[in-house]
């Protein structure tokens, strides 16, 4: 156990940091300097592409969050609507199945119930083709499926889902682009993603060595017992990613909102007692956001901000801005998940939580 760990005290910490090298892993062979090889994407996927007319994205946890991601990337990429929903939901009630729907599942596991019972379900549908997600090759839910895209994260151990997230993340972004390519995005455009997706394993490199800052400001949680997550766009489920890993680990509870539905009930919670944490592109809505965050600093909360370089924040009284790299907009969700990663991992460290198996949950959900 402690080999595997190598010089990491938790998996959950180690697979934190191999996060840059699982990244590169998945993109190793599916892209070249300007695109995405959409042959890497399976025999099949060419000609499926050219007939997706709408994608239903069905998953758990931390894969469903990925999935909503993915949705902001194909409405604004291909073009194409995408809707997204937990598949214990999915599974249990009625749908209305549109010409051309592409059935989407992501898992780490390729195990868990719901999802697979979802996918079961789709196969008789009238589904035009399943794609599958996966960590695990050989895995019921990628046997089951038309189209596969294998995440390279390797086993993840910790409880609390990271390396696979993020590598989730990587697949669905080159899959989001090569169906792009089928619906008007341009070349230039195409190139433009591709060499920002190369750069993200050194730029988080790059958001490793805040480790130790992100300790310090860790500290204002352990006492806390109740948080706010708040993000914008597609940096919304990265908040709900953000809330997860620290009510999974640290216990703390965490609540995720678009930052514009504050005013619409969680800004009555808000006092000096409740952190808020936020994650900040360099896009349009970064005005919007400040504001919110001003509403935020005058109900007396003290704010956590991982902003993006160009954003030009910086700390304030009661305000704590930490900087990391720039990217595309578009990418944002892969480098702002890792601080985020990190803050609950040492949250939970300093309040002595038994980080890689917390209390009363399982690596893997393989019954209802
Ligand atoms: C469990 C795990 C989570 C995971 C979820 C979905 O709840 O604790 O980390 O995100 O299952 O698992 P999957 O293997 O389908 O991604």
């Amino acid at each position: 156990d402690a080999a595997e760990k190598g010089n990491y005290r938790h998996f959950m910490l180690k697979e934190i940091h191999e996060q840059p090298d699982v990244i590169e892993a998945t993109l190793q062979g599916r892209v070249t300097e300007s695109r995405v090889l959409e042959q890497a994407l399976g025999t099949e996927a060419s000609r499926l592409l050219g007939e997706v007319r709408h994608v239903q994205i069905v998953a758990c946890g931390t894969s469903f969050h990925a999935g909503m991601v993915a949705r902001y990337w194909i409405e604004e990429l291909a073009g194409i609507p995408c809707s997204v929903e937990v598949a214990s939901e999915f599974r249990y009630r009625s749908h209305v199945i549109q010409d051309g729907t592409l059935f989407l599942t992501i898992s780490q596991s390729g195990e868990t119930a719901d999802t697979l019972a979802a996918l079961r379900q789709a196969r008789d549908a009238g589904f035009r083709a399943a794609l599958a997600i996966c960590n695990v090759p050989g895995s019921s839910l990628v046997r089951e499926s038309d189209m596969v895209i294998m995440t390279h994260a390797g086993p993840e151990i910790g409880v609390a889902s990271t390396k696979a997230f993020t590598t989730q993340l990587t697949a669905l972004l080159m899959f989001t682009l090569a169906l792009a390519r089928h619906n008007g995005l341009s070349e230039a455009r195409e190139a433009e993603l591709v060499q920002a997706l190369r750069a993200i394993p050194h730029q988080m490199r790059a958001i490793m060595d805040l480790d130790d800052s992100i300790k310090q400001l860790s500290q204002w949680f352990v006492d806390k017992h109740h948080s706010l997550f708040l993000g914008r766009g597609s940096l919304y489920p990265v908040a709900m990613e953000g809330a997860l890993k620290l009510k999974e680990i640290s216990y703390i509870h965490a609540e995720a909102y678009p930052a514009g539905e504050l005013k619409h009930g969680p800004l009555a919670l808000v006092d000096s007692e409740m952190p808020v944490v936020t994650v900040a592109p360099s896009n349009d809505l970064l005005e919007k956001l400040k504001s919110n965050l001003q509403e935020v600093r005058a109900r007396g909360g003290e704010l956590f901000v991982f902003a993006d370089s160009e954003t030009a924040m910086g700390d304030g009284e009661g305000t704590h801005v930490m900087t990391i790299p720039h990217t595309d907009p578009i990418l944002a969700p892969l480098l702002c998940t890792v601080p985020l990663q990190l803050l609950s991992y040492h949250v939970a460290v300093l309040k002595g939580t038994d980080v890689d198996q917390p209390r009363n949950l399982a690596k893997s959900v393989t019954v209802e």
